[in-house]
């Protein structure tokens, strides 16, 4: 049987991770920038998440969610413990879209209205309702077109509200930093602004941190540092190192009811030990501290390095952006250097993405790198014809 040919692959294979290294078929070892898209967050094979997962797997690793399972309630004090935010209610389930795609449908059941407001460059997922909200129309089938659902401008506090006050509003939904649109944040004063005039029109606040969260950035969550509370919080890739789980958080506010939601594998055993440990990892081994202190080290770095024009995104979720498109010089880096980084919809930036127990060390052999390419090739072979420059980039997916 053949596989559904969707994904554009690099010619890699894979077999072994640890830490912040992947090891292909022939033993070649990668240093790993890229955290197979922002999953990887504390480090390939983890001596204790492995030991927690293979324990739970040895023990009961499913049963339905009509039974009690005590591994939820430890994962959700233990994600109030460590992420610091207080009220809230957690729901499980297995991945980023579907997180998107369960806060949509509490905003909706909240408030009785329909129509969704999102941004320009936003990615929220792929399935109905959030590709429906995500700002790529190539990868929106005619069934998706269904949903009402508005795209505004990132930043532009006056057409928010000039949507809001319209009253049909049931959600906005933002990244904090934007991924796959490409690092992009708005000021804190937009967010403020925007959390007001949800708050005064009955309208849910919607933070998509799959990507931005569980200390990527140096805070637990990126909204943190602007001082806002969304009514509700999404997270998924870092939350499993790997293990497929996600997940809601609601505001106390939000009343449950049973049926509202529901889901077969969310919040599974062997899915709980897994966010338990990656959690417990976090915090043992001070993981947002360290994602603070090495992105300081990347960004002094880079500013010494005149192709790059703009540093963009905060601790461990950085773009690197050069005055020419990057795809040439990302595939140089790959298979010269033996480095992953990724791409994004902006052509020019060069993203990363790396565990987050990376030391600064991994990032000298980067730079060293990185100038030996930028040495390597003019401006011109970078920004000649490259099947990536088209826009089918495998780390465009997601
Ligand atoms: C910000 C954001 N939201 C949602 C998603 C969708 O997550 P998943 O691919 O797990 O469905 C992604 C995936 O890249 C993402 O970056």
């Amino acid at each position: 049987m053949e596989l559904f040919d969707v994904y554009p692959l690099y010619d890699i294979t894979p077999v072994k991770g640890e830490g912040c290294y992947v090891f292909d078929v022939s033993g070649k070892k990668y240093l790993d920038l890229y955290g197979g898209h922002a999953v990887i967050s504390v480090g390939h094979a983890h001596p204790e998440y492995v030991k927690s997962i293979q324990e739970q797997a040895a023990k009961l690793g499913f049963y339905s969610n009509s039974i009690k399972n005590p591994l939820q309630q430890e994962l959700a004090d233990k994600l109030e413990k460590v992420s610091g935010v207080k009220d809230y209610s957690l729901f499980l389930c297995s991945s980023g879209a579907e997180a998107n795609e369960n806060a949509l449908k509490v905003a909706s059941f909240q408030t009785g209205k329909d129509r969704i407001i999102y941004f320009e460059n936003a990615f929220h997922g792929r399935t109905s309702g959030v590709v429906a909200i995500t700002d790529n129309e190539s990868i929106k089938a005619p069934f998706n077109l269904g949903h009402k659902a508005t795209k505004l401008a990132f930043n532009d506090t006056e057409s928010l509200k000039n949507e809001i006050e319209k009253g049909d509003v049931a959600a906005v939904i933002f990244e904090v930093i934007q991924g796959v649109g490409g690092l992009d944040e708005a000021e804190s004063e937009f967010y403020r602004s925007a959390a007001e005039l949800c708050k005064e029109n009955q309208v849910m606040l919607i933070a998509d941190e799959v990507q931005s969260g569980y200390g990527r950035t140096g805070d637990f969550f990126a909204f943190q540092k602007h001082g806002i509370r969304p009514d509700i919080i999404t997270m998924a890739k870092g939350m499993g190192n790997g293990f497929p789980i996600g997940g809601i958080l609601t505001d106390n506010n939000i009343q449950p009811k049973y049926g509202m939601l529901g889901t077969t594998f969310g919040g599974n055993h062997l899915a709980c030990s897994a966010g338990i440990s990656v959690l417990d990892i976090i915090q043992n081994e001070n993981l947002m501290e360290n994602a603070a202190e090495v992105s300081e080290f990347v960004k002094a770095e880079a500013t010494k390095i005149p192709e790059i024009k703009k540093i963009k995104g905060r601790g461990l979720m950085i773009g690197l952006e050069f005055d020419f498109e990057i795809a040439a010089l990302r595939k140089e880096i790959l298979f010269e250097h033996q480095i992953f980084t990724g791409a994004s919809s902006n052509k020019k930036l060069l993203r990363i993405l790396p565990p987050l127990n990376i030391k600064k060390e991994h990032f000298e052999s980067f730079f060293s790198a990185l100038k030996a390419a930028l040495k390597d090739q003019n401006k011109n072979i970078l920004t000649s014809s490259c099947p990536e420059a088209s826009g089918d980039s495998a780390s465009l997916r997601s």
